[in-house]
């Protein structure tokens, strides 16, 4: 038996490290040369590696990522749990990033670095946090914590799932209807949904149509779920104020691409969150003990579902 791990050696060092204090009875290989492959019963990585099937005994596929919209799942066999990074490193970070965010959008930032440019001293008619209302798409793992984090500066919150859900201080919403209505009362939007099918270029014109005169966006979901064009169309017209984007498609995005110098963008490279190696690994070796003791991993994907 032993567990593969298939991604950066930095990250690699610390994981090898907790599991051979954690799990010494465990195996634990960085390099696929030295490993049998019919002893490998737990492999981590970013994408599925090509050659998967050689695996034929594996029983858990983790990802090192949040989001598992890399995964092919039609080469992954059905008896094969696939399960998604849920680990506290990555909920803190993307509670900076989109805290960050948000207030960047809220104190104006993307103005004010825009008149910096021009030399123009001028002050901006500043909303307070309790007028301006956020709305967040998908309230899973990422989408509560940075609501949670959010509270405390007094913005009005809600948030959107495909589920109903129930938050203390937060409006939820579900369904079509339930999305119509968070849109209408969003100042600042922020995308935590995962890349599905039903997610695929969901952030477009008609959306953004829906959101109140000035509304802002942060997007931290994945690249193809924003129309490119529709966003920057919806800021040239001024119907949008302003966009924090961390992802896009494609990634990295080519030289000349408008996003690069809109000044009413701000523009980060996928950075907001990333599994942090030493919290991570402790999260991966819960769920085998816990898949050991014939429970499910937490972070179990529903493959029918996409996430
Ligand atoms: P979860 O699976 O925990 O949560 C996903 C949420 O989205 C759930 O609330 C789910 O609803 C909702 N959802 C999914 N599909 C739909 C739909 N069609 N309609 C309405 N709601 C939907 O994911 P995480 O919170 O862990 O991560 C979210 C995403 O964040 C990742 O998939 C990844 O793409 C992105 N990410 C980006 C990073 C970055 O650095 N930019 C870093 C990490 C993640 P329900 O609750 O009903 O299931
Ligand atoms: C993730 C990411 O999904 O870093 O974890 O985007």
């Amino acid at each position: 038996m032993a567990f593969l791990f298939n991604s950066d050696a930095r990250r690699g060092a610390i994981f090898a490290e907790a599991f051979a204090k954690e799990l010494p009875d465990l195996p634990f290989a960085m390099d696929t040369a030295t490993v049998d492959p019919d002893a490998v019963r737990y492999l981590i990585t970013w994408t599925v590696p090509e050659n998967l099937s050689r695996y034929r005994n594996l029983e858990i596929l983790f990802s090192i990522g949040a989001g598992v919209d890399r995964f092919r799942f039609d080469v992954v066999p059905a008896k094969v749990k696939v399960v998604r990074m849920v680990e506290e490193g990555i909920v803190r970070m993307m509670q900076e990033y989109v805290a960050l965010s948000v207030l960047a959008l809220h104190r104006n930032l993307p103005a004010y670095l825009a008149q910096q440019r021009a030399g123009a001293w001028r002050d901006i008619p500043q909303l307070q946090a309790g007028s301006r209302r956020i709305g967040v798409l998908g309230l899973g793992q990422l989408g509560q914590a940075v609501l949670d984090r959010l509270k405390s500066f007094g913005f009005p919150l809600a948030g959107w799932s495909r589920s109903p859900r129930q938050i203390e201080s937060v409006t939820c919403h579900h369904s079509e209807l339930g999305l119509e209505h968070m849109l209408a009362a969003s100042d600042i939007l922020v995308c935590l949904l995962p890349l599905t099918e039903e997610t695929r270029g969901f952030l477009n014109a008609d959306l953004f149509a829906k959101l109140p005169e000035g509304a802002a966006l942060v997007h931290t979901g994945r690249g193809p779920q924003l129309d490119h064009e529709a966003l920057v169309a919806a800021l040239d017209s001024g119907h949008l104020s302003a966009a924090m984007i961390d992802v896009t498609d494609p990634e990295p995005l080519p030289p000349g691409h408008s996003f690069w110098s809109h000044p009413k963008i701000i523009l980060t490279p996928h950075v907001a969150s990333v599994a942090q190696p030493a919290t991570a690994a402790r999260a991966v070796l819960e769920n085998i003990r816990r898949h050991r003791a014939g429970l499910d991993p937490i972070g179990l994907v529903d493959r029918s579902r996409g996430y």
